[in-house]
């Protein structure tokens, strides 16, 4: 076992001066950001595009996410793939023009969102991949509510301009218009679809002109300066004008570029681009590394913690169970906050109060794993995880602190979890708690005790199966899922005092969480609004409170 777990009485070891300026210097170069987008943007191409350049894969098609296995249905074999996607889609750390950059890579399914939203409480960035047909799409405004939540800066690349799109314009009244998000056109499209020649950069005032080539080569980007005569034999002359009336158009009535609002997340810089033919990749690279926020302070019980705190810090957001299924090892993915990690430190996991000495900890790419030596902030460690580890604890050395949890986000789809063969109990019991520590799937409780059986509840379906197939396969429980013809859940903010308090509800069933607070669940929006206009003063929550300090209950 890699980690030695000592008795909390034992003092942990005096913090080592590491050198601040080691410290400062690798904050100083450090970007770290994740991709939020509806499945078949291009999430998977973008990534591969910025992989190239920061050298870390040699050939696009190296991210093993592609197309089909993400379009799965519930055959046994193709649910492990969308495991593996889970899996292999972890952390990405690559080099690029002297800057580390962490990709928080996520599911690429919409049913494992849940796995999204908690690797965006990892994330100082993120980037909203749109399809230029498309315009926003559910799973984007799903995921961009979690950046609103957070304040994180979002950086927006429409994608596939060289397929017939939106106007330009559309999509940025479309962003600003239901996301309440001003919107700053980094670049400017020059035509689109069969007509797309390239884009404007208003900043450097180039035209980087687009090469159609083959399916799957990449465009070749000359450039040229504005006022270059030689434009005018290059692209018609009415798709250039008609670029800089829209520019001009934003000049005057659109939002000025300001880097405060960027990183308040309150103005999005946008890039017109095309990941397939890695068409204003770069550029947008370039510009994101410019005005993306480093490492930022993280809210914790003793308030903001700077990365530049005296000694480690860090949180667990992601715990994944069986990466290696030959070694059936469980990994915590610790996202590190404030001064310097080392292989073998000993540091406090703030919920026991136990030390812990982290001997060999990893980094994951993908399928490939490393060992690491040092971290700092913005990077992500994988850590063993023996099962004492669970999402949003805090790991420290020095001072006591606990990072704000990870909050669970409302399931849609509810289930009961039967086990039909009362002599598996045990392992059916293990399974369901470890499943849930692992964050798999929330597990929901009847309040009446003679119905222990536990409610999955969960965003996706898949999720469901996932779960069952798991304790099938790796704790040899056979479960039988009943569905609950429930799609909403609310949690009751002033827990069961202010339920007690307004007497009988109708049209919802009243269940538990692990933390034994009070949850609704409804069959429908209607029925949800119809207690809200009923009992306006009722606080229902859509994302439940963090818990922190306080174990679940378990099965
Ligand atoms: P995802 O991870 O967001 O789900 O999307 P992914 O990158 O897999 O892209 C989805 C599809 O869109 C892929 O086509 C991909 O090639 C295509 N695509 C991505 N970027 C662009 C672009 O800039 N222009 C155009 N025209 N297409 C783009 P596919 O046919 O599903 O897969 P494949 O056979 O190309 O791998």
């Amino acid at each position: 076992m890699n980690i030695l777990s000592l008795d909390s009485s034992e003092s942990l070891p005096e913090i080592e001066e590491t050198s601040k300026e080691t410290i400062a210097r690798a904050v100083a170069k450090r970007k770290n950001f994740a991709i939020i987008s509806h499945p078949d943007a291009g999430k998977t191409t973008l990534t591969e595009q910025l992989l190239l350049y920061g050298g870390a894969i040699q050939q696009a098609g190296a991210v093993k996410a592609r197309g089909e296995q993400r379009k799965v249905t519930s055959d046994w074999m193709e649910l492990e793939k969308q495991r593996g996607i889970s899996i292999t889609s972890t952390v990405l750390q690559f080099e690029y023009n002297q800057k580390t950059i962490n990709l928080l890579d996520t599911p690429g399914h919409q049913d494992f969102s849940e796995d999204t939203y908690r690797t965006l409480a990892a994330a100082d960035n993120a980037v909203m991949l749109e399809d230029a047909a498309k315009g926003l799409e559910p799973q984007t405004r799903k995921l961009f509510e979690v950046c609103r939540m957070r304040r994180i800066p979002i950086f927006t690349f429409i994608n596939k301009m060289d397929r017939p799109g939106q106007e330009p314009l559309a999509l940025l009244d479309e962003i600003e218009s239901e996301l309440d998000l001003l919107t700053w056109a980094v670049n400017w499209p020059i035509g689109s679809g069969e007509n797309f020649r390239g884009i404007i950069d208003r900043l450097s005032k180039e035209v980087i002109l687009f090469t159609r080539t083959q399916r799957g080569k990449q465009s070749i980007e000359k450039k040229h300066k504005l006022n270059d005569p030689e434009l005018f034999d290059l692209v018609e002359q009415d798709l250039l004008n008609k670029a800089l009336e829209e520019i001009e158009l934003l000049e005057e009535a659109g939002s000025s570029m300001d880097l405060d609002l960027i990183r308040g997340g309150e103005l999005t810089p946008v890039f017109f681009g095309s990941a397939m033919t890695n068409f204003g990749v770069r550029s947008f690279l370039d510009n994101f590394l410019d005005m993306a926020q480093g490492p930022v302070a993280r809210n914790s019980s003793n308030g903001p913690i700077d990365p530049m705190r005296d000694g480690f810090s860090g949180f667990v957001f992601k715990l994944q169970a069986n990466m290696d299924p030959r070694h059936r090892d469980r990994i915590a993915f610790v996202r590190v906050c404030s001064g310097k990690f080392e292989k073998d430190m000993t540091v406090r996991h703030a919920r026991t109060g136990k030390n812990i000495r982290l001997s060999r900890p990893q980094k994951i790419f993908g399928k490939d794993r490393s060992s690491v030596m040092d971290a700092f902030p913005g990077d992500v460690i994988g850590l063993n995880n023996p099962g004492m580890f669970s999402i949003g604890d805090t790991l420290y050395v020095g001072k006591h602190l606990e990072y704000e949890g990870i909050p669970c986000f409302s399931p849609e789809i509810f289930s009961w979890l039967r086990n039909p063969n009362p002599s598996a109990f045990k392992n059916f019991k293990k399974g369901v708690n470890q499943l849930r520590e692992e964050g798999a799937v929330q597990i929901l409780y009847d309040k009446d005790e003679s119905k222990r059986d536990p409610i999955l509840a969960a965003v996706g379906q898949l999720q469901l199966e996932v779960v069952q197939h798991r304790l099938e396969n790796e704790y040899g429980v056979l479960t039988r899922l009943e569905p609950m013809g429930f799609q909403v859940a609310r949690w009751v903010n002033a827990g069961w005092p202010a339920l007690n308090e307004i007497g009988r509800v109708f049209n919802c069933k009243i269940v538990q969480d692990s933390w034994m607070r009070p949850v609704l669940l409804f069959k429908n929006e209607w029925n949800l609004n119809q207690l809200r206009e009923d009992h306006p003063d009722l606080d229902l929550r859509n994302v439940a409170p963090v818990v922190s300090g306080v174990d679940p209950i378990s099965l």
